[in-house]
C-alpha cells in the first residue's frame, strides 16, 4: 500500500500578520497538488491561517504544544487551544526546541501522546548533530530519541508522522543526500515495521528545496519532507509540494 505524500512548512519565527496574506493566498491558490501540503506557522497567526485556508486543500498546524492542559504555566499553549483553531498537525521536538529549550526525547513522546489524546497529528522531529554523525553515532542517537515515542504503542504511533532533520542540514544549505536521507530513513522504517507500525509517513526535513525535492521523494522511504526556509516563498514551496 503507497503511502500518501506529505509536504509541511514550518515558517519557524517567521512571518507578520501583513506578509503571511500574500503567502497564505498563493498557497491557497496554488496547492492544486497530488501531495497533502500543510502550514506550521507561529501561535499568533493561527487564526489567520485558519482564515485564509479553510477552504483550501492545505492544512495547518503549530510548531510545539504543552504537555499540560491547562493551568499555571506561564507562556505555553495546549492541546485544546490548537483545536480550538481547527489544526490538524502539530510539530513535536523540532531540533531547534531540543537544542534551545532542552527538550528531552521522554517530553517529546510525552507532547506526541497529548497531541494524539486531542486529535491532533504529532509530527515527531528526531536527528542526529553534525558531531554525532561525525562520530558514527547517528544510528544509535535516532534509535535512543524514538525510543520513548515507540513505547507509546503501535496504535498510538500509526496515527504520528515522523521528521527526520539531521540537524547538520538545517538552515545550512548542506542537504542530505538522498542516499545518505534513505539509509536513516530505512532504519526508522525497520522500527516502525517492528512495532507494526510500518505505514507511518516518515518526512525528510533539511535545506530541502525545489531543486532537490524530487530526487529525495524518490526514495522508497521517504514520503515528503518537512521544509523551513523554502516554505515562506510561496513558489518555492508549491514546486516542492509538486515534485
Ligand atoms: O523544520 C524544518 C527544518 O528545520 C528544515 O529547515 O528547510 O530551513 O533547512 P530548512
Amino acid at each position: 500500500q503507497a503511502r500518501q505524500r506529505l509536504v509541511i512548512g514550518n515558517w519557524k519565527m517567521n512571518g507578520s500578520l501583513a506578509d503571511n496574506v500574500e503567502l497564505l493566498e498563493a498557497l491557497r491558490a496554488g496547492a492544486d497538488v497530488s501531495a497533502d501540503v500543510a502550514v506550521c506557522v507561529p501561535f499568533p497567526y493561527l487564526a489567520q491561517a485558519q482564515a485564509l485556508l479553510e477552504t483550501s486543500k492545505v492544512s495547518w498546524g503549530a510548531q510545539d504544544v504543552s504537555v499540560h492542559a491547562s493551568g499555571a504555566y506561564t507562556g505555553e499553549v495546549s492541546t485544546a487551544m490548537l483545536s480550538d483553531f481547527n489544526c490538524r498537525w502539530v510539530l513535536v521536538g523540532h531540533s531547534e526546541r531540543r537544542s534551545y529549550h532542552g527538550e528531552s526525547s521522554e517530553l517529546v513522546a510525552q507532547k506526541a501522546q497529548a497531541a494524539l489524546q486531542a486529535g491532533l497529528v504529532p509530527v515527531v522531529c528526531i536527528g542526529e548533530t553534525l558531531q554525532e554523525q561525525e562520530a558514527g553515532e547517528t544510528a544509535d542517537v535516532i534509535a535512543a530519541q524514538l525510543k520513548p515515542v515507540l513505547a507509546l504503542g503501535p496504535q498510538a504511533v500509526a496515527k504520528m508522522v515522523i521528521a527526520y532533520e539531521p540537524v547538520w542540514a538545517i538552515g545550512t544549505g548542506r542537504t542530505a543526500t538522498p542516499e545518505q536521507a534513505q539509509e536513516v530513513h530505512a532504519l526508522i522504517r525497520a522500527a516502525l515495521r517492528e512495532l507494526g507500525a510500518e505505514q507511518v509517513q516518515v518526512l525528510y526535513g533539511g535545506s530541502v528545496k525545489a531543486a532537490n525535492a524530487a530526487s529525495l521523494f524518490a526514495m522508497p522511504d521517504i514520503d515528503g519532507a518537512l521544509v523551513g526556509g523554502a516554505s515562506l516563498v510561496a513558489e518555492e514551496f508549491l514546486r516542492i509540494a509538486a515534485a
